[in-house]
């Protein structure tokens, strides 16, 4: 399929529904929303608008299969389940990165790059389903005990999740809840729901039984609020903002749910003077402009040591300048518009605190509305230099295309600058000198430290937070265990 010269096959004008108990349902207060592509302003489909009352639906559906058929699945089934899936997402690629470019904006050649990440964390997930084991632990109680664990599955799942990558965010939710046994009821984001209500039929299409997945779409203060307060939810997992992981433990408090967090950054990313530039302007520059600076652990925070500050911050500006901004179906596009225009206004509202606080922008800087672009929602790369820490653009996540780019003169100063944030997500090092990239690497409070290259990501190798980047991890071994409880049993043998 040519996304440029074909309507997509899933936006047929039908209004999409919610997946609920295997069936696909009207909401039941009848409303909708938009979902609109952020390239054009076009409406691209009405989708059901749940709330209150959906996600209690939604959670009898989950809580029925819980305790039904799909307690008795061996792990064997569930990984044959996730690996048919795995196929389906495989085959149904193309439409899936067309279908994600269009709701939220990034390049196809990006939605596209997305193929190995999302089929690799299904067969990840996959394999981890028939690898799940308790522990038999030597006691030392007088008499004869045995002692063992079970890895059980938590329950219901309430999974919230971002626009800003919807298919591999459904994925990264959905594969640890089959992989474990689980169940689970997703509430997209209100920018972005296709994605996951596609994965949702691919789902029926693998053969997972009815209410196992269950999804959800409808805003977050309705729909996302209820599930957050759930009293039959075992567990919320969570990314997105810092206010409204929050807000979510607040909601836990009623049942005392499980919750895990993947929240929002102010990452680090720090370059000696000693590292090869030439991989370092483009390395640290994509750290940012990647999806429009539209990442939770984007390295926004550019710690340049000072003796090449202004070279290498002016050769990073000009490196912004070559990238082409434009709607993310051009395959030549290698920035496209942010996800709406709330961020739009937000990102705006950034650069003009950059400003007013004294950084200089050598690139970028204000919307673009020239021709094509008038409709969108479309920031160039920006590089402000000359910022201080506590300068509003060096401590709060914009999330947009926005370096904020400081110097530094000794690698103590550097250390503890690059830890003076409430958040703990990604940080970056470039340098030659494997000493100070050691110690860099133990010193960052962050889940990630990147060492010449930035956002690697892996099924296997978990991501997650410090501090009030969030807690829990996902990916690896690691990510099974947010979703299993752990249970002692004891057997008395003499
Ligand atoms: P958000 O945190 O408000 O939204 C993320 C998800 O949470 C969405 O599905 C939303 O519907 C849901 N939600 C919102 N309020 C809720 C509530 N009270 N209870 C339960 N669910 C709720 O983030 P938003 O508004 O999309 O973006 C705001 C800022 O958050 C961005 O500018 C960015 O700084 C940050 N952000 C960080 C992300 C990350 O990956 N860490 C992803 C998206 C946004
Ligand atoms: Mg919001």
């Amino acid at each position: 399929m040519n996304v440029m010269t074909e309507t997509h096959p899933f936006l047929d004008n039908k209004p999409k529904r919610m997946l609920i108990g295997g069936k696909w349902l009207e909401a039941a207060s009848g409303k909708t929303f938009e979902s609109r592509n952020p390239a054009t302003g076009e409406v691209l489909a009405h989708v059901a608008e749940g709330d209150a009352e959906d996600i209690d639906r939604a959670v009898a559906a989950a809580r029925a299969a819980f305790n039904g058929p799909w307690s008795k699945f061996k792990p064997a089934d569930r990984q044959r389940l996730l690996l048919r899936l795995a196929d389906l997402v495989e085959r149904d690629l193309e439409e899936f990165a067309a279908l994600d470019t269009l709701d939220m904006g990034a390049p196809i050649t990006r939605t596209r790059g997305g193929r190995q990440r999302a089929l690799g964390m299904l067969r990840f997930y996959a394999g981890m389903a028939t690898a799940l084991h308790g522990e038999t632990i030597d006691n030392s109680l007088p008499g004869e005990y045995v002692s063992f664990t079970l890895k059980e599955p938590v329950g219901v799942v309430g999974a919230i999740i971002p626009w800003n990558g919807p298919l591999s965010a459904s994925i990264w939710k959905i594969g640890p809840a089959l992989a474990t046994g689980c169940t689970v009821v997703l509430k997209p984001a209100e920018e972005a729901p296709l994605s996951p209500l596609r994965l949702a039929e691919l789902c029926l299409e693998a053969g997972v039984p009815p209410g196992v997945v269950n999804v959800v779409p409808g805003y977050g203060e309705t729909a996302g609020a209820a599930l957050a307060a759930h009293m039959d939810v075992d567990k919320v997992a969570f990314t997105g903002s810092h206010p409204t992981g929050q807000s979510i433990i607040r909601a836990s408090a009623g049942n005392l749910k499980r919750v895990s967090l993947e929240l929002g950054g102010k990452s680090p990313d720090i370059v000696f003077a000693d590292a090869d530039l030439n991989q370092a302007v483009p390395g640290s520059g994509m750290a940012v402009f990647a999806n429009s600076g539209q990442i939770c652990s984007a390295g926004t925070r550019l710690f340049v040591e000072r003796k090449i500050y202004d070279q290498f911050v002016g050769r990073v500006a000009e490196f912004g300048k070559t990238l082409r901004v434009g709607d993310g179906r051009d395959p030549e596009t290698q920035v496209g518009p942010l996800v709406s225009e709330e961020q739009l206004k937000r990102v705006i509202g950034y650069l003009n605190i950059g400003c007013q606080e004294g950084a200089r922008p050598l690139s970028g800087g204000e919307r673009l509305t020239d021709g094509a672009l008038s409709k969108g929602y479309f920031v160039p790369p920006t590089v402000f230099a000359d910022v201080r820490d506590d300068m509003r653009i060096a401590q709060e996540e914009i999330f947009g295309p926005v370096i904020s780019a400081i110097p530094f003169t000794d690698i103590d100063e550097v250390i503890e600058r690059g830890n003076k944030t409430q958040f703990g997500l990604g940080s970056g090092v470039w340098t030659r000198d494997v000493g100070k990239a050691h110690r860099l690497a133990k010193s960052i409070r962050a889940g990630s430290v990147w060492i010449n290259c930035y956002q690697a990501m892996d099924p296997a190798v978990p991501f997650g937070g410090y501090k009030m980047s969030g807690y829990g991890r996902e990916s690896g071994a690691q990510h099974l265990e947010e979703y299993l409880n752990v249970k002692s049993v004891w057997i008395k043998t003499d």
